[in-house]
């Protein structure tokens, strides 16, 4: 990790505090349903799906699914998979948990895919949600923070696979 730490965008207590109210709501919604299968899109959802699993009060299970945009830094792609899920979800309900929606292709893109393994349900939740970059419609049930067309590093985002492990969310001028 670099020594100059990026500038603070979202601290840390408020990250936590908005995950509990996200982990509240998530749980209310899902009581009585059985169980929840999250499924955290590699890398950057790792740390936000460990916080907000371990606050759910439903049972939950979790999956993992990865994607990648083509190229390292800031200019985003096709969108490829690179590891599908490895536990059946054919008839569970399914909570998509990402990092960020940015266009929207991604999470687009991952709906496509888990639809083909025929969930009962399938619900989206991100922590970060860049307003007014949508490319593609795409219906985001539980979002934790809006912010705007910057770079966001730290919680699991990196810039160039720097970053990921900040504890608060900064934000950096990508050079590419
Ligand atoms: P989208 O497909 O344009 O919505 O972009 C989604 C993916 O791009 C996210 O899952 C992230 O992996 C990555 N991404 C978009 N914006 C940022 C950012 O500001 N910081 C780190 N990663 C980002
Ligand atoms: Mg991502």
């Amino acid at each position: 990790m670099s020594d100059n730490l990026p500038p603070e965008l979202i601290s840390e207590e408020d990250i936590q505090a908005r995950i509990n109210d996200l982990a509240a709501r998530i749980s209310t919604d899902y009581a009585g349903q059985g169980e929840v299968v999250l499924i955290g899109v590699l890398k950057g959802a790792f740390i936000f799906l460990a916080d907000l699993s371990r606050r759910l009060t439903v049972p939950r299970s979790i999956e993992f699914i990865a994607v990648s945009s083509y190229g390292s830094g800031s200019k985003s792609g096709a969108v490829r998979l690179v590891m599908d899920v490895r536990g059946n979800i054919e008839g569970k309900h399914v909570l998509i948990v990402e990092d960020i929606v940015d266009t929207g292709n991604t999470l687009n893109y991952l709906i496509g895919i888990l639809k083909s393994h025929g969930p009962a349900s399938i619900k989206t939740c991100t922590l970060l949600h860049k307003a007014g970059c949508a490319e593609v419609d795409v219906e985001i049930d539980y979002v934790g923070f809006g912010i705007g067309d910057e770079w966001v590093v730290g919680y699991g985002l990196d810039y160039a696979e720097q970053n990921r492990t900040l504890p608060y969310i900064g934000n950096v001028t990508p050079t590419d």
